[in-house]
């Protein structure tokens, strides 16, 4: 069984649509659960308490760092620490790059980024020190395949699993695990887009179980799951095996010569970290060069 008692936990953006959701499954499992909302945090914050739960509001902009922080300090005080982080909060501003104003590019961006930022860093040091901490980013299919008329909501959400990639590496030796999520689901932001058949399966509730797993305290690290409708999957960033041209023979046309080597996914793998592909392509240079000079 998967539990939150004794946990505390943060969902943004859970006054409406996935995020509310989340805090009620949250809630529903046992944990003390912050439901943060610029809109209205307060009508499931009375939801979880008519349930049963425990819950308190926030009702802090996401990118507003200063009230993201007096949060997490109110929360800490009363429940004595914060263990899940839920980053949810999002808008859209969608316009072709052609015609977007810098200022939606800046919002989208600041919300999305910037507030998934704040909030993680504020509750990071509490995880650390505690030893234990989860937290999901709220990613997109539009950032991590493209959607047209979404360059600052793509170029936000795809922004998540850099972030992702990161924090798994500096929480680790904290037991801090971090992972993506890509839903897709029948909400105000996406309900004129769908049929109604299609409306009524994509339920914001289908996403949560995936949401529970990936904070819990079995939760893998670094996965990118997409979920919607009853199917979870995983996205995975790969490199293919590509080539390895020798170093006295790099031209243009020989890496477009090589194109059908270089992008053939047969054998292709994620990779751990930012050095280890820089070590296996000094390893491949340097066997490269010996292998011709001894046949030089
Ligand atoms: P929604 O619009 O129903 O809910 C988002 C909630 O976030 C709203 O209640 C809103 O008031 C709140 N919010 C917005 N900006 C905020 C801020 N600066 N500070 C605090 N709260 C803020 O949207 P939905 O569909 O539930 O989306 C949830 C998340 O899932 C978003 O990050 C969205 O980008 C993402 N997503 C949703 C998809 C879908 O199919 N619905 C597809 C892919 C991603």
């Amino acid at each position: 069984m998967i539990g939150f008692e004794g946990r505390v936990a943060i969902v943004t953006g859970a006054g409406a649509g996935i995020g509310r959701c989340h805090a009620l499954g949250l809630a529903a499992r046992g944990a003390k659960v912050i439901v943060n909302d610029f809109n209205d945090p307060d009508t499931v914050v009375a939801e979880i308490r008519d349930a049963g739960g425990q819950a308190m509001s926030c009702h802090a902009d996401v990118s507003d760092v200063a009230a993201v922080n007096a949060t997490m300090q109110r929360a800490v005080a009363e429940w004595g620490r914060i263990d899940i982080v839920v980053n949810n909060a999002g808008i859209l501003r969608d316009k072709t790059f052609a015609k977007m104003p810098l200022e939606d590019m800046r919002l989208v961006l600041d919300v999305h980024l910037i507030g998934s930022v704040n909030v993680t860093n504020s509750a990071w040091q509490h995880m650390r020190e505690q030893g234990y901490g989860r937290v999901l980013f709220t990613s997109s299919s539009s950032g991590l395949y493209g959607n047209f008329g979404q360059a600052n909501y793509g170029a936000a959400k795809a922004a998540m699993v850099g972030l992702m990639n990161v924090l798994h590496l500096e929480g680790e030796r904290y037991d801090i695990r971090v992972n993506c999520l890509a839903p897709t689901a029948t909400t105000q932001m996406t309900a004129d887009l769908l049929s109604p058949e299609a409306a009524e399966v994509l339920a914001p509730e289908t996403i949560t179980p995936g949401v529970l797993w990936l904070v819990s305290e079995d939760a893998p690290s670094k996965m990118i799951m997409g979920a919607g409708g009853g199917s979870f999957t995983e996205i995975r960033i790969t490199e293919t095996r590509g080539i390895t041209l020798p170093l006295d023979a790099l031209t243009p046309e020989a890496v477009a010569a090589a194109a059908a080597a270089i992008r053939n996914p047969e054998g292709a793998a994620p990779v751990h970290s930012a050095f280890e592909q820089t070590n296996t392509f000094a390893e491949r240079a340097i066997a490269m060069r010996a292998a011709r000079s001894k046949t030089a």
